[in-house]
């Protein structure tokens, strides 16, 4: 039984992302069958930053599955004072089976991977965000069948979640096209990785061309957490809102998606968030099917 990390959705084949998916849509259709799947396993969910979603759905899953959860906020643990990340890698390693982290640094999850010896998920960093990713590519093919080949614009600041995004335009083989504040655009060395994995990414300043025959319409907040310039990206991405008037310059089928937490008549008017192409229940729905397939691949059960 080989067990793995999920820290970044390019540290997969896209075979295996795909196959997540198909085990993914079957737990989500027959969640009985999966009840005692990690029967005896303890999973330990950290967090640096707050959550909703993430949170909730890992603690429901790991449930579901059979297993033990014990969530952990920074504070309630001595890396709260100081204790490294290299020392609590090895010591959790000790009496847990896995661990869920949402940290600020990415460089946290890479080295609790390589010091402890359990299998470590990505439940968010300053770089990526790949379970959210999984499951808003599992709420696409649910309404709209396989993504390859269509034309997926983002709209707004360029953050965690993009990147993830980014990585799957290569591996899942769509194109996309962001339009953002030059400011703001991805920095050159992760545009250079996409590209290296494959990604077809067209940047620009201009949304409504990013929208243009767009499938499916993404943003995401304008102040991530941990983000300090507030005022000033406020500034940047006024122009930036995807509004009904913007949405109509996408195909009139697509679908629009956020990962919330939103900020109606910021990054999005309450119009489109609210209204008929917004999936965004779905995908938060989705987030527990997914993980629970992301859980059993990192188990080496898949
Ligand atoms: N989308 C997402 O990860 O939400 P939370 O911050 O609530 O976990
Ligand atoms: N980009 C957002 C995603 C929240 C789920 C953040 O990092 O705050």
């Amino acid at each position: 039984m080989t067990t793995h990390h999920f820290l970044d959705l390019d540290d997969l084949k896209p075979d295996m992302l795909k196959k997540l998916l198909v085990v993914a849509a079957d737990i989500k259709k027959n969640p009985a069958n999966y009840t005692d799947k990690i029967k005896g396993k303890s999973v330990a969910l950290i967090f640096e930053k707050p959550s909703t979603r993430t949170r909730v759905s890992f603690e429901v899953g790991v449930r579901q599955l059979g297993g033990n959860v014990i969530t952990l906020l920074r504070n309630d643990l001595q890396l709260g004072r100081g204790e490294t990340v290299a020392d609590t890698a090895r010591v959790i390693s000790r009496y847990i089976d896995m661990v869920m982290i949402r940290c600020y640094e990415h460089e946290t999850l890479v080295e609790m991977a390589e010091c402890g010896t359990i299998p470590v998920i990505n439940g968010l960093s300053n770089f990526s965000h790949p379970c959210q990713i999984m499951a808003d590519l599992l709420t696409y093919q649910e309404h709209r069948g396989d993504i390859a080949g269509k034309k997926v614009a983002w709209v707004g600041d360029c953050n965690n979640v993009l990147t993830s995004w980014m990585q799957a335009s290569g591996l899942f083989k769509f194109k996309m096209h962001i339009a953002s504040p030059g400011k703001l655009c991805p920095p050159a060395d992760v545009m250079e990785e996409v590209r290296a994995l494959g990604a077809d990414i067209t940047l620009s300043e201009n949304a409504d061309e990013a929208v243009k025959n767009a499938d499916l319409v993404v943003t995401d907040t304008w102040v991530s957490m941990g983000e300090t310039n507030k005022e000033m990206r406020m500034k940047l991405l006024r122009d930036y809102t995807v509004n009904d008037a913007l949405m109509k310059k996408a195909k009139p089928d697509a679908l629009f998606m956020h990962c919330l937490p939103a900020h109606r008549d910021e990054e999005v008017s309450a119009s489109v968030i609210d209204g008929p192409q917004s999936v965004v229940w779905d995908e938060a729905e989705n987030r527990l099917h997914v993980q629970k397939a992301i859980m059993l691949y990192c188990f080496g059960l898949l």
